[in-house]
């Protein structure tokens, strides 16, 4: 996988070219020290929510129960979106980096201003 990059206000903060599809994007920020912020690491405390942008959206993508509950209890997300399975994908849908797998396409993760 090439151009996985991390941004924060527009400001580059990472270009990563070593990382594989499969590979969570949390683990692969921890590896290269991109300051993105987590606590738990499995999916509960709502620290490492992120946007994505890619070539591919919008589109639309399957959010486990899990993830959007967590995105619900951060106010991320609204009752109604939460209770769908489907999501819209755009560059403004909240994710959690802990639970979201690299794809084979490039991303630019764009990191909350306040993260
Ligand atoms: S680090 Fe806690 S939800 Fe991802």
């Amino acid at each position: 996988m090439s151009g996985l990059s991390f941004w924060r206000g527009g400001e580059l903060l990472a270009l990563i070219d070593d990382a594989q599809p499969g590979d969570m994007l949390l683990d692969v920020a921890r590896f290269h020290e991109v300051p993105l912020h987590w606590r738990c690491g499995q999916g509960t405390c709502g620290t490492c929510a992120v946007r994505i942008r890619h070539a591919g959206q919008p589109r639309d993508v399957k959010v486990g129960r899990k993830e959007r509950n967590v995105l619900l209890r951060a106010a991320l997300v609204d009752a109604a979106q939460a209770a769908q399975e489907v999501w819209l994908d755009t560059e403004s849908t909240p994710r959690l980096a802990c639970h979201l797998p690299l794809e084979d396409m490039a991303w630019q993760v764009l990191l909350p201003d306040d993260n």
